[in-house]
């Protein structure tokens, strides 16, 4: 086993920018663990996409605007946030940091801002909405149990969460080379602790690899969207959508927003930046909803790039994680600090007074 290195009670200059947390978040973690959280699928062609893209934008100056007034308000299922960037859902954040998920939601909230925890978080729903201080929203993955997944939703509930966002982009792992190599495998004390009691699902041993399997003949469908939609009177997301008729069609199902995402490149390689398609699913939105985005914003300029191209809000995820890595709910902060910062000045050299004012036009063709 490597020698880690303890985490930081203080940011040193070195870290100025989120990338930089990299590779202090890299000797904070078994290499195990980096590779689970830093990897993603294949050859992880979408997942350095997802980053290139925003780096091909350019964004268009605007001089002598009124900025009086300014701020980067915005309210979300009638609830104000001081900012648009949101915690993503990520699993098993102990092991970034022991304080995992309570760290995270702690930056979170005290930076204004809210969180989005994972029905694989390695801390269970209610501890860490009683420590909250903030918004929280709760992930769902529904299980082959779907009593189970029931469950979930009314403890989501009773705990005070204050949106449901169901992942549909993850019904099977990617291909995890990455995290084979490494020889990853969850350690003892890092566990999915929510889904504690769900029976496993088996598998037959007849040569079948997926399809055919009771791993996919248990899949989530369209119609576990309209059971969840009955079940629950909270705001219903989904996220992992890339494609503008899947847009539609989850509005039709009575979704009440929309998170476009690749799984941050961690599921199927080869699919698209998520800046790439934005502008087609926000087209087939039409501002109906709610629209999020997330994967591969490393800059506030990348946040103001989305809002740009149609997003309301968007999530991080490696970024926080590698802020967690390195020093816990300060390195939350930090990082979100850092892309507040570049957004507002993104935003005043633009001549954006509010997050309304970040429009297409001023994004290069
Ligand atoms: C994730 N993501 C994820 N998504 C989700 O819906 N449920 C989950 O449990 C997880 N778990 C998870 C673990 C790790 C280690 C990572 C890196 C990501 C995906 C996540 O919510 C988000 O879509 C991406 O991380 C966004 O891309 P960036 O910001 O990491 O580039
Ligand atoms: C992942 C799963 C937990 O991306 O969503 O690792």
């Amino acid at each position: 086993m490597n020698q880690l290195l303890p985490k930081l009670q203080r940011i040193p200059p070195e870290i100025a920018a989120v990338a930089d947390y990299e590779p202090f978040a890299r000797e904070r973690m078994s290499a195990q663990a980096w590779a689970y959280i830093a990897g993603g699928a294949a050859d992880e062609l979408t997942l350095r996409d997802n980053c290139a893209a925003f780096q091909r934008l350019r964004l268009r100056s605007r001089v002598l605007r009124d900025l009086r007034g300014g701020h980067t308000r915005l309210e979300l299922f009638g609830r104000t946030f001081d900012h648009p960037i949101l915690l993503a859902p990520v699993a098993y954040q102990k092991l970034a940091h022991p304080d995992g998920e309570l760290a995270s939601a702690l930056a979170a909230g005290t930076l204004g801002g809210g969180m989005v925890v994972s029905t694989q978080a390695s801390i269970g729903l209610e501890e860490i909405a009683a420590q909250a201080r903030g918004p929280l929203w709760f992930q769902l993955y529904v299980q082959h149990d779907r009593e189970f997944t029931a469950e979930l939703v009314r403890r989501a509930e009773a705990a005070g969460y204050q949106a449901l966002v169901l992942t549909v982009d993850a019904p099977v792992n990617g291909v995890r080379n990455r995290e084979q190599r490494a020889g990853f495998a969850l350690p003892e004390d890092v566990e999915a602790v929510n889904l504690r009691g769900l029976r496993p699902l088996e598998g037959p041993a007849d040569g079948r690899i997926l399809l055919g399997t009771p791993l996919l003949e248990t899949a989530p469908t369209w119609e576990d969207l309209a059971w969840l939609r009955s079940l629950t009177r909270l705001p219903l997301l989904v996220k992992g959508v890339l494609d503008a008729e899947d847009a539609r069609q989850a509005l039709a199902a009575g979704v009440d927003g929309i998170i476009v995402s690749n799984h941050g490149g961690r599921t199927l390689d080869g699919l698209p930046a998520t800046i790439e398609v934005l502008e087609a699913v926000a087209q087939a939105v039409q501002g109906r909803v709610p629209l999020l985005m997330d994967g591969g914003i490393r800059r506030g300029s990348d946040v103001f790039k989305a809002l740009a191209l149609g997003a309301d809000a968007v999530l991080v995820g490696r970024p926080y994680v590698f802020g967690l890595a390195t020093a816990g709910a300060l390195g939350v902060a930090h990082v979100l600090q850092l892309l507040r910062a570049e957004l507002e000045v993104s935003m005043a050299l633009t001549g954006c007074r509010t997050l309304a004012d970040i429009q297409p036009e001023l994004i290069l063709r």
